[in-house]
C-alpha cells in the first residue's frame, strides 16, 4: 500500500522514496523524513529529539517545555503560536486576529486521486496508479477547518499536496465540535494559503531555480541557502519568464548523476511564491502556492478556499533522477486527452517567414515548400484576422482578414489539407487592442484601474478574464472559428504581463489575480474539452506561462521566442530538469538569428530542435537547394526517431567543460539512444572529447554512428585556397556556386562498444586545429555539434573489447 497509518504516524511511500510524518501529543503534525525508501518500523530513530527545552523558544504549552513549534519539523504551521519561520497561512480567522492553530482531527485513505472542486486543473491517475491521504484539521478557537491532501503516485516517484480551508465558523459539526471552544459564525479573509510547506534537515542546500525574461527563459541559477529567506516569485500575472514555479534542492555536491536533490513543482499559471527558508535549527522550510502578492480572498460562513496542487519528488540519483520522475509525470499524470503518449507532429510556423506581412499567394507557396520537406502540420501565425498589419490593431477581432485571405479561413485550411497537412492556427484570445471592434464595443472588459493611468503592453490591454461574460465571449468566438475550418492544431499566446489589474465585477480587488487564471482554466476548459482532436500548443511570449497548469490543457507549449540553438542549449536545457522533451516546441529557424545576430550551422539548429517537439520557422525562399536537401533529411531523421526524442529517458550530462554541453536520450525499450554533441565556442588547440551514453544494458553490443550532416564550403572562407588544386576566390562566384550544389560530410564516426563501455566514454575523434585535416577530424569549430545514434545489436554476443572501424562516408 502507498498510504499506510500506523497508530499517529502516517507512511507515504513510492517505488523509490518514503515520506513520513505523525501527529504529536499536541496534535499539530510533525515531518519524520522524506528520502530514498525505507521500509523500517518503528520510525522514532529519525525523529527529531528534545529532552530539553530549546533556548529562547516559546513552549506551546506548559505541561512540556521542551515543545516548541519552532524547532519542530512540521508538515503545516500556523501563526502566532511561536513558529517564527515563513507559515504557509495568513489569515483573519472568524475571531478578528491572525493567530491559528491547526491540529489532527481525523483522516481518510481513498484510491485514485481526488478531484478538485473550484475549477482548477490538478494531477490525475487510475486507483492502482496513486491513492490519497486527507486529513482533517481544525483551529479550535475560532472551528475553521483545514484539509491537507496528499496524492502518492507510486510509481513515478511523485507526491502531490494542497490544502483547502473551510470558514466552518458556527458550524456544530459534532466531529469538529469535541475539539471546537469558539465560533461566533463570521467571515474569514484570506491574505496567504500557500499549498503545503515542509520542513526538510538541512544537507547544505542549493536551490537551483530556472529564471529569466522574453528570449532568455528559464536559465538555471544555483543558489546555496544560508540562514533565511530564498525566495523564487512571479508577480507577472503569469507563472512567468522571470521565474519557473518549479525549483530543486540539491544537497552540498549533487550533481546531474548523484547526491539527493528534491523536487518542487506548482499545477498553476499564475503568481506563485516558493520558497525554502534555513531557520535557526538546522531545518529547511519548503514551502509553494499561490503568491500573496496583492491577495485577499473572504470566506464566508459555509464558503472554502482550495489551493493548486504542489508537486514533491526526491531522488538519490542526482537531478537527472529527479528530472526523470518529473517528466515522467508530466507524460503520465498531467497532460491528458488524446494527445497524452502521442507523437507531435512536425510543423512549419509562418510568423518568421511573413510577419504580419503575407497573402495567400505567398502562404501556399510557404506551404507547398513545407510539404516538399515532409512538414506534417502548417501554422498559420499572428496577423491572419481584422486589421491585424501590425501589433497595433485588431487583436480581439477573429473575423478572417479577407484582403489577405480571400479564400476565407475555411478554403485556406482545404488548400492545406489538400497539400496533405493539417492546418493549425494563432489566437491571442486573452488580449485586446484599442484599436479594434472589440473594444470599440466593449471597452469595459479591458483590464484598467479606474482613476488611474492605463498601461500598455505590446499595445494591447488585457480582456478581464475574471468577468464571465468575457470569458462567454472567448469561449464562443474562439470555438466557431475552430468549427468554421476544421483546426486541428491551436496556438494560444498571451503576449504581456498583467498591469492595472482591477476587475468592476469582483467583490474584491484582492481576488483579481487568482480569478483571472479560474477564468482561464474555465475557458481553456469549455473550448478544448468538447475538440480533444485539437493539439493545443500554449505560448506567452515564448515560455512566459510554461507550467503543469497550461500542460493539464496543452500538450506543448511554445518554449520560447529564441530559436538561436546556442541560447536555446539553455533555455531547453533549464526546462528539462522540470519538464519533459515532449512538451517543449522547439524550431530551426534562420541564422544569423533574427534576435542574437549569431550564426550558426544548419546542423546545430536542427540537433538542438530535435531534442523537443521539432519545427520549422523560415522563409524558405532564401533557401539553397542544398539546404533544402538538408532539411528533408533532417527531418525524415527526426521522423525516424521521434519516439526517442519526444517520449525516451532524456538526460544531461556534467559539462566537463564550459563550452561543451551533452544531452541524451534513451528510447524506452532500450533499443536506441540518441545523444547530442554541442560546443559552443571553440577554444585553440581542444583537447580530448569523450562521448557518454548512459543508461543502457552493460552486456549489451551496441553500434554508435554520427547522424549525417552537412558541411557547407563557406565555413571555410579563405582556408579553401589551401586544400583546392586550382587557384580560386573563395569569395567569388565559382566556389559561392559550389558551395550552392556541393557539401562535405560532417562529423562522421562509428563505433561498437557494449552498454558498460560506452557508459565509461568513447573517445572520440580529433577536433580540427589548423594543423591538419585528415578523414578523422572533426570540424566544430564555434557552435559545432553532432547527433550520436546508439543501436543494440540484437544478432551478435558481446564483443570482449572495442572496436572502432572509424569508417569515413564520402559525401
Ligand atoms: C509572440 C509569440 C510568437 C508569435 C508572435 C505573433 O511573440 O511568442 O511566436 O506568435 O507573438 O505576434
Amino acid at each position: 500500500m502507498p498510504i499506510t497509518a500506523e497508530g499517529s504516524t502516517f507512511r507515504l511511500d513510492t517505488a523509490g522514496t518514503s515520506y513520513w510524518f505523525r501527529t504529536t501529543s499536541f496534535g499539530h503534525l510533525e515531518h519524520l523524513y522524506y528520502g530514498p525508501r525505507l521500509d523500517v518500523q518503528p520510525v522514532d530513530a529519525v525523529a527529531f529529539k528534545r529532552s530539553i527545552q530549546i533556548g529562547a523558544t516559546v513552549a506551546y504549552d506548559q505541561s512540556d517545555l521542551t515543545y516548541s513549534l519552532d524547532a519542530l519539523p512540521l508538515e503545516w504551521s500556523g501563526t502566532g503560536y511561536g513558529d517564527y519561520r515563513y507559515s504557509p497561512i495568513e489569515a483573519r480567522l472568524p475571531d478578528g486576529g491572525f493567530a491559528s492553530d491547526f491540529t489532527y482531527v481525523s483522516h481518510e485513505i481513498v484510491p485514485g486521486d481526488t478531484p478538485m472542486l473550484d475549477g482548477l486543473p490538478s494531477s490525475y491517475g487510475t486507483d492502482d496508479q496513486c491513492s490519497t491521504l486527507r486529513v482533517d484539521l481544525v483551529d479550535a478557537a475560532t472551528a475553521v477547518r483545514l484539509q491537507l491532501f496528499y496524492t502518492v503516485y507510486d510509481a513515478v516517484d511523485v507526491i502531490t499536496r494542497r490544502a483547502v480551508l473551510i470558514n466552518a465558523s458556527g458550524d456544530d459539526d459534532p466531529e469538529y465540535a469535541a475539539q471546537s471552544t469558539g465560533t461566533a459564525a463570521g467571515p474569514l479573509t484570506i491574505r496567504r494559503l500557500l499549498s503545503g510547506s515542509v520542513d526538510l534537515p538541512d544537507r547544505n542546500f542549493r536551490m537551483v531555480t530556472f529564471d529569466g525574461d522574453w528570449i532568455k527563459e528559464a536559465h538555471r541559477h544555483d543558489h546555496p541557502l544560508a540562514a533565511g529567506l530564498v525566495a523564487n516569485s512571479s508577480t507577472t500575472g503569469a507563472s512567468s519568464n522571470r521565474h519557473n514555479p518549479g525549483f530543486l534542492l540539491a544537497e552540498g555536491g549533487a550533481d546531474e548523476d548523484n547526491g539527493w536533490v528534491y523536487g518542487f513543482n506548482l499545477v498553476y499559471s499564475g503568481n506563485h511564491l516558493g520558497l525554502a527558508e534555513v531557520g535557526s535549527h538546522d531545518l529547511v522550510r519548503v514551502a509553494l502556492g499561490v503568491n500573496p502578492h496583492c491577495f485577499e480572498w473572504t470566506l464566508q460562513p459555509g464558503e472554502r478556499f482550495e489551493t493548486p496542487e504542489m508537486v514533491m519528488t526526491f531522488s538519490d540519483a542526482g537531478m537527472n533522477g529527479a528530472s526523470h520522475h518529473f517528466h515522467d509525470f508530466v507524460n503520465d499524470h498531467i497532460v491528458r486527452g488524446d494527445w497524452q503518449h502521442r507523437e507531435r507532429p512536425v510543423l512549419f510556423n509562418n510568423w518568421e517567414a511573413h510577419f504580419f506581412d503575407f497573402t495567400e499567394k505567398k502562404l501556399l507557396q510557404l506551404a507547398r515548400g513545407a510539404r516538399d520537406l515532409g512538414v506534417e502540420l502548417f501554422v498559420l501565425d499572428d496577423g491572419w484576422f481584422g486589421q491585424r498589419d501590425s501589433d497595433t490593431a485588431g487583436l480581439g477581432d477573429y473575423d478572417v482578414n479577407r484582403r489577405k485571405l480571400p479564400s476565407g479561413l475555411t478554403g485556406f485550411a482545404d488548400e492545406i489539407r489538400a497539400m496533405g497537412m493539417e492546418f493549425g492556427l494563432w489566437f491571442e484570445p486573452e488580449m485586446v487592442n484599442e484599436d479594434s471592434d472589440l473594444f470599440r464595443a466593449h471597452p469595459e472588459w479591458a483590464v484598467r484601474a479606474p482613476g488611474r493611468r492605463t498601461t500598455l503592453g505590446r499595445n494591447q490591454l488585457v480582456l478581464d478574464l475574471t468577468n464571465p461574460d468575457v470569458q462567454d465571449y472567448i469561449i464562443e468566438s474562439v470555438g466557431s472559428v475552430l468549427d468554421s475550418a476544421g483546426i486541428s492544431y491551436v496556438k494560444w499566446d498571451m503576449n504581456r504581463h498583467i498591469s492595472d489589474a482591477y476587475s468592476p465585477t469582483l467583490s474584491e480587488q484582492g481576488r483579481f489575480f487568482h480569478s483571472y487564471i479560474l477564468g482561464l482554466y474555465r475557458v481553456l476548459d469549455a473550448i478544448f474539452r468538447p475538440r480533444p482532436q485539437i493539439l493545443l500548443e500554449s505560448c506567452a511570449s515564448g515560455g512566459d506561462r510554461f507550467d503543469l497548469g497550461m500542460l493539464c490543457y496543452s500538450p506543448q507549449v511554445w518554449t520560447s521566442d529564441d530559436t538561436d540553438p546556442i541560447e536555446r542549449l539553455a533555455i531547453q536545457g533549464g526546462l528539462s530538469y522540470l519538464y519533459p522533451p515532449s512538451c517543449m516546441g522547439a524550431h530551426v529557424s534562420q541564422a544569423p538569428h533574427q534576435q542574437t545576430l549569431r550564426l550558426t550551422p544548419l546542423s546545430t539548429r536542427f540537433n538542438v530542435a530535435a531534442f523537443g517537439v521539432l519545427g520549422y520557422e523560415l522563409d524558405l525562399k532564401y533557401l539553397t537547394g542544398l539546404q533544402k536537401k538538408e532539411i528533408r533529411e533532417q527531418i525524415a531523421f527526426y521522423k525516424e526517431h521521434r519516439r526517442t526524442f519526444q517520449y525516451g529517458r532524456f538526460s544531461r550530462f556534467d559539462p566537463r567543460k564550459a563550452n561543451k554541453i551533452g544531452w541524451q536520450t534513451v528510447a524506452r525499450d532500450g533499443s536506441e539512444a540518441v545523444s547530442g554533441f554541442f560546443q559552443t565556442l571553440a577554444t585553440a588547440n581542444e583537447g580530448y572529447d569523450t562521448l557518454r551514453v548512459t543508461g543502457l544494458d552493460p552486456a549489451r553490443r551496441y553500434t554508435v554512428t554520427t547522424r549525417p550532416q552537412y558541411l557547407y564550403l563557406d565555413r571555410f572562407g579563405e582556408l579553401l585556397k589551401h586544400i583546392l588544386p586550382v587557384t580560386l576566390d573563395p569569395n567569388g562566384p565559382v566556389i559561392r556556386t559550389a558551395g550552392k550544389v556541393y557539401h562535405l560530410t560532417d562529423c562522421v564516426e562509428t563505433y561498437q562498444a557494449t552498454g558498460a563501455l560506452l557508459a565509461a566514454g568513447v573517445m572520440l575523434d580529433n577536433q580540427f586545429m589548423g594543423s591538419g585535416y585528415n578523414e578523422h577530424t572533426r570540424l566544430l569549430g564555434d557552435f559545432g555539434s553532432a547527433l550520436y545514434v546508439t543501436t543494440a545489436d540484437l544478432t551478435e554476443p558481446p564483443p570482449t573489447g572495442f572496436i572502432r572501424p572509424g569508417r569515413r562516408r564520402k559525401s
